[in-house]
């Protein structure tokens, strides 16, 4: 427990200073004493998320404890993984104390050990107290800057509260079952013979009841499965595709959908794109293990000089770069990495490659616009314009009860996501 307070605290410390949550936990784990137990590292990553989640919580209840200015890092740190663990987990509250007492010790702030204990102590004397002062705002209750609840509340006044306390979840692992193996019941029973309990979602997906490490699923390495949220399963659904058509993944990497539409498409000509190098080469490893073939280039689906031969494609999944605004609960970090000024410019690289991704369509054919967001100017906004400019596209309604004009909002078993279908006339 003290080795993953102390890793925390260096992982938190990066991350306050603007790294990416993942890195920031790769990098401490490198600093470990020692091999870390998958206990370990499971805890190590839950403090991570969890201080994240509820980071402006935790801020605000330190605070109140804070007779003057707030401590310097890396102690301003420690304290927020220590009040993470004593507000929302279970590890014993004198255990957390002892060692955040210790840890400050190990990071150099000897003399601080004393105002650790003091300010520990405190919050677990007044604990309710301090929280519903940490509750009068919103921004306290939900733990998102306040930019994004502005957002969020006046596009959704009905629904805000609920779309803002989703993301403060814990989110589900969710599994693809790879139709060309088995079906979903057989891969079910194989898991339960395995001891993992699930339940089924979508068309192909199995919640389980707990996580676990890939290399306890069943036939992960043969390719009988993927993980992937039931939210971006749909992707492939929409695209109602056909066999020998012929196939555009502009934005692929890591190859989720990639994988997902080769595995129910038949005999396709896929071309998976992405301008990311390093990430196209993961959509390879990924169709390597599921066993499936696709061309897979690295380059910027915008300019199609780059990479387009001039034949027409009958789909085309524009799975665009977005704010991720739907997938807050699996990367916390987004909410707080993210600024206002951002979303302006990822709304106009949306549609840029919205324009030009549509000259690549042949009449007839389909174009799926995905975003793992809930911000309407990249979703039903970006529908707005489009088709304000393209007579000639024509919007297809998803008969779902799941969907809202596109939108399926961020629930226990769905990440926050929107799909657009457009057929060319
Ligand atoms: C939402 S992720 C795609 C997730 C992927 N479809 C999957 O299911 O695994 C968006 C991807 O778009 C890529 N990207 C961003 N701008 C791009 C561009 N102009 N051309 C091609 N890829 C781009 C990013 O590198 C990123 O990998």
């Amino acid at each position: 427990m003290l080795e993953i307070q102390r890793l925390a605290t260096l992982a938190l410390t990066q991350v306050l200073g603007g790294k990416n949550l993942d890195h920031a936990l790769t990098d401490a784990r490198g600093q470990a004493k020692g091999q870390l137990t998958d206990h370990q590292r499971a805890s190590l990553q839950d403090v991570g998320y969890g201080v994240l989640r509820h980071r402006t919580e935790i801020e605000r209840v330190l605070q109140q404890l804070f007779a003057k200015k707030k401590p310097e890092p890396p102690l301003d740190a420690l304290l927020m993984v220590a009040t993470y663990q004593l507000l929302h987990t279970r590890v014993a509250h004198h255990a957390v104390v002892s060692h955040a007492v210790e840890v400050a010790g190990l990071l150099g702030a000897t003399s601080a050990k004393g105002f650790v204990n003091g300010v520990l102590r405190n919050l677990l004397r007044q604990r309710d107290e301090f929280l519903n002062v940490a509750h009068e705002t919103p921004e306290g209750r939900f733990s998102h800057p306040a930019w994004w609840i502005d957002k969020v509340s006046a596009q959704y006044p009905e629904r805000w509260e609920a779309l803002l306390g989703e993301a403060q979840a814990h989110p589900p692992m969710t599994l693809r079952v790879n139709r060309r193996n088995s079906s979903r019941d057989q891969y079910q029973a194989r898991l339960k013979l395995a001891g993992i309990e699930s339940v089924p979602v979508g068309l192909e997906g199995l919640i389980l009841a707990e996580p676990v490490n890939v290399k306890q699923l069943p036939g992960f390495d043969q390719g009988d499965v993927s993980v992937q949220d039931a939210s971006a399963q749909y992707a492939a659904e929409l695209l109602a595709l056909h066999p020998r058509q012929r196939v555009l993944d502009a934005c692929a990497a890591p190859g989720g959908k990639t994988g997902h539409i080769l595995e129910r498409g038949n005999a396709l000509e896929l071309l998976a794109l992405d301008k990311d190098a390093g990430r196209i080469k993961k959509v390879e490893a990924n169709l390597r293990r599921l066993n499936l073939e696709a061309q897979c280039l690295a380059a910027d689906a915008g300019d199609l000089k780059s990479w387009w031969d001039g034949r027409p494609f009958d789909r085309v999944l524009l799975d665009a770069p977005c704010s991720g605004s739907g997938v807050v609960r699996r990367h916390p970090d987004i909410k707080w990495l993210r600024r206002a000024e951002d979303i302006p410019a990822l709304v106009a690289t949306q549609e840029r490659l919205l324009e030009t991704l549509w000259q690549v369509v042949r009449r007839g054919g389909k174009l799926v616009y995905a975003t793992c967001s809930i911000f309407r100017e990249e979703n039903q906004g970006q529908v707005e314009t489009f088709l304000a400019k393209h007579p000639e596209a024509r919007p297809q309604w998803i008969d779902d009860p799941l969907f809202h004009e596109g939108q399926i909002y961020p629930d226990q078993a769905h990440d926050g996501f929107f799909y657009a279908i457009f057929q060319k006339a």
